[in-house]
């Protein structure tokens, strides 16, 4: 999130023109899009820590589907996403909703601000993001950004079978047979109920971050949670 931060404002640093009324150019405007990556992606549908951004132009604030985290402000503002609505929204998203949850610092060059709207007036609109790679303003990975990779059709060595809590420890049995200890907090427990998790009944276990013994097991659902961790020396 804070690495985000910085990376707009370095990004402004860059850009020096002042013309409030210029156009925005999308080519420029796509280089400032990789600070809402870490957040956003533009797959229609496809939310992570903030709502998808794929058409979000000409959308009503506050109603991607299926997105249920927002701010009662944005909910309730009740106005669509065009030009000047985004201007005043990436200068202090705060300023507009005083309750937001987007946690983003602003642009405040006008200039960063109109090339970044030129880039989301082509990739925030139907079939948009899809555009936007093929004109090569943005990486095919920015579509689905920081989703995971989709672990539903897992190998036997990382769905887990059987597994138990005791004492400091998981013991964690996978469909290949092998039993392995680890410590406690060396394990994430998580839930992914969208398309990117595990089948219902089903828990796999995936290396996590940079040090080697770092897991998460991860669930389709709480219910699941509670019927496949078993507490048991
Ligand atoms: C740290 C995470 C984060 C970053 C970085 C971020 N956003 Fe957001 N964004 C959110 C969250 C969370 C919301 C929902 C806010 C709320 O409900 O108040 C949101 C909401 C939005 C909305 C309103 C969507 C709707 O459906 O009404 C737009 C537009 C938006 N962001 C654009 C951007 C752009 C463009 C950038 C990059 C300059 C960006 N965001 C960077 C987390 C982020």
């Amino acid at each position: 999130m804070r690495a985000a931060v910085f990376a707009v404002m370095a990004l402004v640093g860059l850009n020096t023109a002042s013309d409030a009324l210029a156009d925005g150019d999308a080519t420029r405007g796509a280089q400032y899009y990789r600070a809402c990556v870490a957040c956003h992606a533009l797959e229609p549908g496809l939310h992570l820590s903030g709502p998808s951004l794929g058409n979000v132009f000409e959308r009503k604030t506050g109603t991607a589907e299926g997105f249920v985290r927002y701010s009662p402000g944005l909910k309730a503002a009740g106005f669509s996403w065009n030009a000047a609505a985004l201007d005043g929204w990436l200068k202090e998203p705060a300023a507009m909703i005083p309750d937001t949850y987007m946690v983003f610092q602003g642009i405040d060059d006008p200039q960063a601000r109109a090339d970044l709207n030129a880039f989301l007036e082509i990739a925030g609109k139907p079939g948009g993001g899809e555009k936007a790679v093929a004109d090569g303003l943005i990486p095919a990975e920015y579509l689905r950004a920081g989703a995971p990779e989709p672990i539903s059709d897992a190998s036997p060595e990382i769905r887990i079978a059987a597994i138990r809590h005791c004492g400091d420890s998981y013991f964690i049995k996978t469909e290949d047979g092998q039993e392995t200890p680890y410590w406690e907090k060396n394990i994430r427990l998580k839930i992914d109920s969208v398309e990117t998790g595990p089948p219902e009944g089903v828990a796999v276990i995936l290396g996590a971050g940079m040090a080697g013994d770092r897991f998460s097991v991860v669930f389709s659902s709480l219910a699941d949670l509670e019927s496949l961790v078993e507490e048991k020396c």
